[in-house]
């Protein structure tokens, strides 16, 4: 890769800045601190092609202050093709990046410029991806291999051993190694899969056929076993065969035997039948001959029983009537007794009806009298309410004086029982004795003399108390006085019994029920004249059933005369009526008499004929049978063994031939195995060799395969290229050495190290011993070794390297020696650029570019 041109928006410090690096070889970079030299040259193209910033920092802060979006169009050679990619980074929203690749295609536009087609990827990352394998580094071996970052030459020499082993794999992509031994361990799992799956079968089918020759043996032994049962079965078989026709004769010769027992039995059922029906019959002709021997008293008889009956039929004709009669006797006097109790009801009625008629002058002056009691029962009413009042007024002042009466025999009894105390108190006084009494000094005295006082102001209380409730109980008593004779005067000028409304209400209760009778009175006569009317009715209706029941006791006294010898008559009539039955049964026993004999002979004839025939089957029976039913057993035995047998040699067939047919089937199986194996067995082998084949990539892809033989022969190379620098730079004094491989501390083998070993002319020592600017040179030497071996690297040649300060580290002797060591290098990359703040040194380059950072909205870069 060769940069041609680093287009800035608004990154860092820059706001905008176009460096055309196309005829640039070997430059100086200067320009003041903070000019934006190493934004432009390390940051910038990195920024594009991996998004990075510089350490610390953020993609947004890389923004320039004040602007919202950055962007940096870095155009390159690579592989003989002219790329760009274009980074931009927008703040506004949630902040957004876009990542373009694109490549310039043969024909340039009108205007000179190149016609671009873009190869990115669908996402950022994909096109991301697409610029690490179009590079062949990500950034890391990037920085490593073509830029010494101001402050970090040491970027590679300082790293730990096996951080600095792997920048080297991939300075010489060996990873892609790791991907190949990948896809090999892959392939070779496939194969193996495949391989121990048709291992696995073979296996199986091994197991299976192993049971082959026992099969085959027993296969043998089966069919010769089936053909001697075959055999067995047809002997059997004619055996059975005899033996069936000889017990089926016998069988046949037994039935015929039963056949004619059975006929035997038959028949003498027949004969006990018939013999029955001969006995029947002459039962039946024994008691018609007896029957008819009677014929003469039986008519007799009859002629009695029908005169009897004509008798007890006209007696039970009158004894109907009779019954009727009673009835209608019965009825009648039910009839009777109910004109009777109406009779009475209605003679009670008018005699009631009469009477009150006849007592009208009584009820008019009992009306008379009730009018008069209750009109004057209000006014009395009145009166005595007048008397009431004036009774309570007597009860209230009663009442009054009684209460104070009580009152003041309290108050009395309490003045009293005061003064009693007091004068007990004072009547100590007497018996003292004491010379100065008004001046006692003794305790008791003196209250005594005090109670003394007291007794004088209690009695003066208890009589003005007292006068004042004398007069108060005589105000009273005349009150109550006074309230009686207003009672008394009222009487007295009223003058009514204070009875008297008690007794009017008495009288006027006891009168109601003649007045109201008085009320009904008129209504009363035409009910008397109904009344009269209804008893002549009721009175002929009694003289009526009277005579009708005289009539009737007549006629049933007759009918009772004529009926006294019905039970007699009905008793000789049951008597007689069995009679009437054998009169009946005569014509039949005539008939009997006549015919049974015949039927009787014929029966006995049949009777000795069947006996005969009987006898004739029973001699055939037994000739017939004979010893028949034990030939029988005997042979149904044999036949019965016989067919044990002919089963038991068809089941051992059945089973034989089950068996040889699972023989049979698991042979036909074998054979298919056979197949199958044979197929696999053909599959396999070139299935091993492929294994092989793959199992050996793996091992040539593995670390110690080819990547570990690339390794060993590119480290000579990349010590003799920095030896060569490292030389110049010391002015000879200083070499180097790498050792890959280390002897472990316990003594037990080697470990994989990538150790740097310099030498001078005191001996060898490890890099991590030398001085700040000795370190320098070395690093610088192997540096410039990696970019070279880089840029030799078939496929990805990184044609340019940046050296960001630090030549500021070193003496001015060695400074011009370092410089010289630059320059030397300068023709093995297509561009050297070399940032310095040293005048000296930008003088030693032919061409410099200058940073000017007047402009406000553009960094003016000039390439001298
Ligand atoms: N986002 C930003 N916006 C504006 N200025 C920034 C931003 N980020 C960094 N800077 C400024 O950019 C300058 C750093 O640029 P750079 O490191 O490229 O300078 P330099 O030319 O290499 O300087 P020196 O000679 O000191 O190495 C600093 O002045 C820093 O303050
Ligand atoms: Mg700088």
């Amino acid at each position: 890769m060769k940069p041609l041109r680093i287009e800035i928006h608004n990154l860092g410090a820059i706001p905008y800045a176009n460096i055309d690096l196309t005829n640039t070889t070997l430059a100086a970079i200067c320009g003041v601190n903070g000019a934006g030299k190493s934004t432009a040259f390390t940051v910038a193209p990195r920024f594009a092609l991996y998004g990075a910033t510089k350490p610390g920092t953020s993609i947004d802060d890389m923004i320039r202050t004040g602007a919202t979006e950055a962007a940096v169009n870095f155009y390159f050679d690579h592989q003989g093709g002219t790329y760009r990619v274009i980074r931009t980074r927008s703040k506004k929203g949630k902040g957004k990046t876009t990542l373009e690749l694109q490549k310039a295609k043969n024909t340039l536009l009108l205007d000179g410029s190149l016609d671009w087609e873009s190869l990115s990827g669908a996402s950022i990352s994909e096109t991301q991806k697409k610029i690490i394998d179009l590079l062949g580094l990500d950034d890391e071996t990037f920085v490593a291999s073509s830029m010494i970052l101001q402050g970090d030459s040491g970027n590679f020499t300082k790293r730990p051993a096996g951080q600095r082993k792997a920048i080297l794999s991939q300075v010489l992509q060996l990873d892609q190694y790791e991907t190949l031994q990948d896809k090999a361990k892959a392939k070779a799992g496939e194969v193996n899969l495949t391989l121990e799956k048709s291992k696995a079968k073979v296996a199986d089918i091994d197991t299976r056929l192993a049971e082959k020759p026992i099969l085959e043996s027993d296969k043998l032994a089966a069919e010769v076993k089936l053909a001697k049962t075959e055999t067995d079965i047809q002997s059997l078989e004619e055996n059975v065969q005899t033996l069936q026709v000889a017990y089926s004769a016998l069988v046949a010769k037994i039935q015929q035997a039963e056949d004619i027992n059975r006929q035997a039995k038959e028949k003498w059922a027949d004969v006990g039948s018939k013999t029955s029906e001969r006995d029947r019959q002459q039962g039946r002709m024994d008691n018609a001959q007896k029957l008819l021997d009677r014929e003469a008293d039986i008519l007799t008889k009859v002629a009695a029983y029908d005169t009897t009956k004509d008798t007890v039929t006209a007696l039970r004709v009158k004894r109907d009537q009779q019954a009727a009669l009673k009835n209608e006797a019965d009825r009648l006097k039910n009839e009777q007794l109910t004109v009777e109790a109406g009779l009475a009801k209605v003679i009670a009625d008018i005699n009631r009806i009469a009477g009150q008629i006849a007592d009208r002058p009584r009820l008019e002056a009992a009306k008379a009298e009730y009018d008069t009691a209750v009109a004057r029962l209000p006014e009395c009413q009145k009166e005595l309410e007048e008397d009431k009042r004036l009774l309570s007024a007597v009860k209230d002042c009663q009442d009054k004086l009684f209460q104070t009466e009580d009152r003041y025999i309290g108050q009395e009894q309490i003045h009293k029982q005061n003064i009693e105390s007091l004068e007990a108190n004072t009547a100590m006084l007497a018996d003292a004795n004491c010379v100065d009494l008004d001046n006692a000094q003794c305790k008791f005295l003196a209250n005594a003399i005090k109670d003394k006082d007291k007794l004088v102001n209690a009695r003066e209380q208890y009589s003005v108390w007292k006068v004042r409730a004398d007069q108060e109980i005589s105000d009273l008593q005349t009150a109550v006085k006074a309230a009686k004779n207003k009672r008394a005067e009222y009487w007295a000028a009223a003058n009514i019994n204070p009875l008297e409304p008690h007794e009017l209400q008495e009288k006027i209760n006891q009168l109601k029920t003649d007045v109201e009778l008085l009320a009904k009175l008129a209504a009363m006569e035409p009910l008397l004249d109904n009344l009269k009317l209804q008893r002549t009715d009721l009175e002929t209706r009694q003289a009526d059933i009277n005579v009708r029941l005289e009539n009737m006791r007549n006629q049933y006294r007759e009918l009772s005369d004529g009926l006294k010898e019905l039970p007699a008559m009905e008793i000789k009539l049951t008597e007689l009526e069995p009679w009437l039955r054998s009169k009946e049964q005569l014509p039949a026993a005539k008939e009997i008499a006549n015919t049974a004999r015949e039927t009787i002979d014929r029966l006995k004839t049949e009777i000795n004929d069947l006996t005969i025939q009987v006898v004739n089957l029973e001699t055939e029976y037994k000739t017939l049978m004979g010893d028949s039913e034990t030939l029988k057993q005997d042979a149904e035995k044999r036949l019965k063994e016989a067919q044990d047998s002919l089963k038991q040699c068809r089941d051992e067939h059945l089973s034989l031939t089950g068996r040889l047919g699972g023989i049979r089937a698991k042979l036909v199986l074998m054979e298919d195995d056979e197949k199958t194996r044979q197929s696999l067995m053909g599959e396999m082998e070139p299935l091993a060799k492929e294994l092989v084949r793959w199992q050996t990539l793996v091992k040539a892809f593995g670390k110690d395969g080819i990547p570990a033989l690339i390794i060993e022969n590119a480290v000579p190379e990349l010590e003799r290229i920095a030896n060569d620098i490292l030389g110049q730079m010391s002015g000879g004094k200083n070499y180097l050495r790498f050792e890959t491989q280390r002897e472990l501390k316990s003594g037990k083998g080697m470990t994989e190290t990538l150790d740097i070993i310099v030498g001078d002319w005191a001996g060898e020592r490890i890099y991590e011993t030398f001085s700040g600017g000795e370190q320098l040179r070395i690093d610088f030497a192997i540096r410039f070794a990696l970019a070279e071996l880089l840029a030799r690297r078939a496929g990805s040649k990184i044609d340019w390297i940046v050296v960001d300060e630090g030549i500021g580290s070193q003496d001015a002797h060695h400074r011009e020696l370092v410089l010289q060591a630059i320059k030397g290098v300068s023709d093995r990359f297509s561009m050297i650029l070399v940032i310095t703040h040293i005048e000296e040194a930008q003088k030693f380059f032919e061409q410099t570019i200058h940073f000017d950072v007047s402009g406000e909205d553009e960094r003016i870069i000039q390439v001298a």
